[in-house]
């Protein structure tokens, strides 16, 4: 099954069951205050929806479900691994205030393993997590209940449900905004326990090794955050969704990495013949994509917030390059790849990638010059990462690259936060011209 039937045959399920579909807001969120919580992209599905999961009326009703395109950057030092991406598509049912637990819980389990309607997933290679309780939320009895409705239905034997901490089994967008426990779906890709129930141990065992990993979520929320404290219940239980169509493709296609699905793998195809190592050719597919869908959606490379994540991921793109360089006719490629994969599903890259590849190209030819000229200066003996950075434009990945053959160890939080201020800085000198 290709991606593209995985993502319209979600969107049909739900459709079905009274579920308005939306189109994907921007990867950029709103600017409105306490809508986002602040964060620069979109990280989740649910955070265009916040207001609605908050209370407000939604015009399309009270069962939403989309594909939303997100973009996280906390698990940056994790791509190049078998399923982690900056950009990936997440696919979310949400009921405001309508349905609950059993429905969310039934229908998610329904779409994973039902032939007919949805993915037809062995049932038998399903396990899940529930929130085990704490100060703030009792223990999640309920969910544990349905589900173990749900296997008992399904003729599904042995121990499946597994109790976890906040840590695992508690879902919010940031300090502010609406959150509550929530129950996760594992999909046993290894087949490590040939279908049968495990213990507790076993079971992390499995998750800690990425035997088994996360294919779905289902959020319950219930609760509102105010600078990071709870203030209150939410004016009716609501539910989120999600789940990550790159890694739902990946359990789908029978390959062990997102990299090898039809998503991702045309854009790995053309560094076949690089002889370069996996994990730089997957950093550098997950990066132009995702540099791709931000300039699409309005974002330009600067010193600053968005720009500067921009920057960033087209910086460490070119120095996972063997020759840390991207030309015009490298990147004209890598962009009519990118098209090419989303022309049904986003037309606009394929509408708008002149123009992409043209901001790329133009990044990346700064980018170069800043390199020559920041690796001279780093040879002749100026090894601060700080003015390395802001005066040279070297990447602090390069820095530490560079530093580590000549022995010298970086510290890249001292960086992280003198950058930080200097940005502070740089806005607020913004600020005074007007
Ligand atoms: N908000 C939850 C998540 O991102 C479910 O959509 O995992």
């Amino acid at each position: 099954m290709k991606s593209s039937e995985i993502r319209s045959r979600f969107l049909i399920f739900f459709e079905k069951r009274g579920h308005a579909i939306l189109p994907s807001a921007s990867l950029v969120t709103s600017d409105e205050k306490g809508v986002t919580n602040s964060t620069l992209f979109n990280t989740a599905g649910m955070q265009p929806l916040v207001p609605y999961l908050l209370g407000k009326s939604h015009p399309k009703g009270k069962r939403l479900a989309d594909a939303q395109k997100v973009l996280r950057t906390v698990d940056i030092d994790d791509i190049g691994d078998k399923t982690h991406a900056t950009f990936f598509e997440m696919l979310g049912n949400w009921s405001l205030g309508d349905y609950f637990k059993e429905d969310a819980i039934k229908w998610s389990f329904e779409f994973l393993t039902s032939k007919e309607e949805g993915l037809g997933l062995d049932p038998n290679r399903l396990y899940v997590t529930v929130f085990e309780g704490d100060v703030n939320s009792p223990r999640d009895e309920e969910a544990a209940d349905i589900w173990k409705g749900v296997f008992k239905k399904a003729e599904i034997e042995g121990n499946r449900i597994f109790y976890l901490p906040a840590k695992n089994n508690w879902w919010e967008a940031g300090e502010n905004g609406p959150c509550g426990p929530d129950s996760e779906i594992f999909y046993d890709i290894a087949n490590r326990f040939g279908g049968k129930g495990v213990t507790h141990e076993e079971y992390i065992d499995a998750d800690d090794k990425r035997d088994v990993i996360e294919i779905w979520n289902d959020v319950f929320m219930q609760y509102e955050k105010k600078d990071g404290k709870i203030i209150g219940k939410l004016p009716k239980p609501s539910v989120d969704t999600g789940a990550g169509l790159e890694r739902l493709t990946m359990t789908i296609q029978g390959v062990d990495n997102i990299y090898d699905t039809d998503l991702l793998k045309p854009v790995m195809d053309l560094m076949a013949k690089a002889q370069n190592d996996t994990k730089n050719k997957r950093i550098i597919a997950d990066h132009l994509r995702s540099s791709t869908f931000l300039i699409v959606d309005g974002v330009v490379p600067s010193n600053t917030d968005r720009g500067y994540i921009l920057r960033r991921l087209i910086r460490r793109a070119i120095i996972n390059t063997t020759d840390k360089k991207l030309d015009e006719k490298r990147i004209g490629i890598f962009v009519d790849t990118i098209a090419e994969v989303y022309k049904d599903s986003y037309p606009e890259i394929l509408e708008k990638k002149e123009y992409v590849k043209k901001v790329l190209t133009e990044e990346a030819s700064k980018f170069g010059v800043a390199l020559e000229t920041g690796i001279k200066e780093f040879e002749k003996g100026n090894t601060d990462p700080f003015t390395l950075f802001t005066s040279y434009g070297l990447p602090i990945d390069m820095i530490v690259e560079l530093s580590k053959a000549k022995g010298i160890a970086v510290n890249v939080k001292e960086f992280e936060e003198a950058f930080k201020k200097h940005q502070d800085l740089s806005r607020s000198g913004a600020e005074q011209k007007f």
